[in-house]
């Protein structure tokens, strides 16, 4: 494991510098070296990325116990506060912004106010719940109505979190109905995933499957791809329903079969080879998931997994950079297939999830936080 500390003291030594200069800010890609830290993103302050940040800071502090990155963390958890009374622009992503800012927090400290934020932001993913199509609904407006992604499944913890925290299983009902959907609808018999599916809001009958950040229509975006592993991992872990492993390793066993030799995923493993677009968050978040998903396989499945993660992580150690004139750390990541501005770029989730995938490997009881 000595590249895994060696690959992680670099991440540690050059955080310790760029979390100086971006505070709690809410960092999204950088332009020429520096990140726009005042909402760079398109949707300010309700944008579903402005939780990583304050998440990746909450990761060091459990590493490293340096209290500076809990004033930073705790600093862009108030500074969320904003996004919680605006309500508008909030969507289904409430988990990617307050599992790594509050429910962190909480975890770790016990902080009241805390938890009354993970609760509230809880509240309102589960209001988003459609009870007659069984489904969590995605994004807002009435064009959107039916709307369900593969990425939601990633929001689930915060409700199995609100149920393991209230003693109340609403919550957690929720989550599990809107995974069985999942399951059922986007999972296809090879294990590779949709990425959207619009449902009838009234039957939750199939209307239409579309490619979303995906290639085409029926390819296999693998950013959704990663979502799905890491999600049904996720979903196994709080449950313990063995149905989620099996698909969380069905998708996994896909995705893991699609890799080239880099060890970097392409951004939908079905576009074609030419030009060669990677996204390097999808291999991040992938590997974070397979490192909790070696835990529940077979004892004679757990060499091979082993083998492929270390392949995948050194392949982003390749995409890293450590120096500190970019503040980012992991290069060419890709927002969508058809978005070219948006390609081989740095995206805070990618470093969010690198640095959970290496924490993951040195200690497997670092702060669970999906
Ligand atoms: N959840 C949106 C994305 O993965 O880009």
């Amino acid at each position: 494991m000595q590249w895994v500390n060696h690959f992680w003291n670099q991440l540690e030594e050059k955080l310790r510098v760029t979390s100086e200069e971006i505070g709690a800010g809410f960092p999204y890609t950088t332009k020429n070296g520096k990140y726009n830290t005042e909402f760079a993103n398109r949707e300010g302050i309700t944008w579903w990325t402005n939780g990583f940040w304050g998440g990746m800071m909450w990761l060091l502090y459990t590493e490293t116990k340096d209290e500076r990155y809990m004033q930073i963390a705790r600093a862009c958890e108030e500074r969320l506060d904003k996004a919680l009374d605006s309500f508008n622009g909030l969507n289904h992503d409430m988990g990617f912004m307050w599992l790594p800012t509050a429910v962190a927090d909480y975890k770790l400290t016990r902080n009241p106010r805390a938890r009354e934020r993970g609760m509230h932001a809880a509240t309102i993913l589960a209001g988003r719940f459609n009870p007659a199509g069984r489904y969590i609904n995605a994004w807002n407006g009435p064009s959107m109505v039916g709307w369900a992604i593969i990425d939601c499944m990633m929001n689930l913890p915060l409700l199995y979190w609100a149920s393991e925290e209230s003693g109340d299983p609403r919550y957690a009902n929720i989550a599990k109905i809107h995974a069985d959907m999942v399951q059922n609808i986007f999972i296809r018999s090879d294990g590779s995933s949709e990425h959207i599916v619009i449902l009838d809001p009234m039957t939750g009958t199939i209307k239409q499957k579309l490619r979303g950040q995906g290639y085409a229509e029926g390819s296999s975006w693998s950013r959704g791809q990663a979502w799905a592993l890491y999600g049904f991992t996720a979903s196994y872990i709080h449950t313990g329903d063995e149905r989620y492993l099996i698909t969380a390793k069905k998708c996994a066993d896909y995705f893991i079969s699609q890799l080239d030799e880099t060890g970097v995923p392409d951004i939908d493993f079905c576009a074609p080879k030419t030009p060669m677009l990677k996204d390097a968050s999808a291999g991040a978040i992938a590997a974070s998931g397979l490192v909790q998903l070696m835990d529940y396989v077979k004892p004679d499945e757990v060499k091979h997994y082993e083998t492929v993660i270390e392949k995948m992580l050194r392949g982003l150690e390749k995409n890293c950079d450590f120096t500190c004139a970019e503040q980012s750390i992991l290069q060419n990541c890709s927002e969508s297939y058809h978005k070219e501005a948006g390609h081989h770029i740095p995206i805070i989730y990618g470093d969010y999830y690198l640095m959970e995938a290496l924490l993951r490997m040195r200690n497997k009881n670092v702060l669970r936080i999906f």
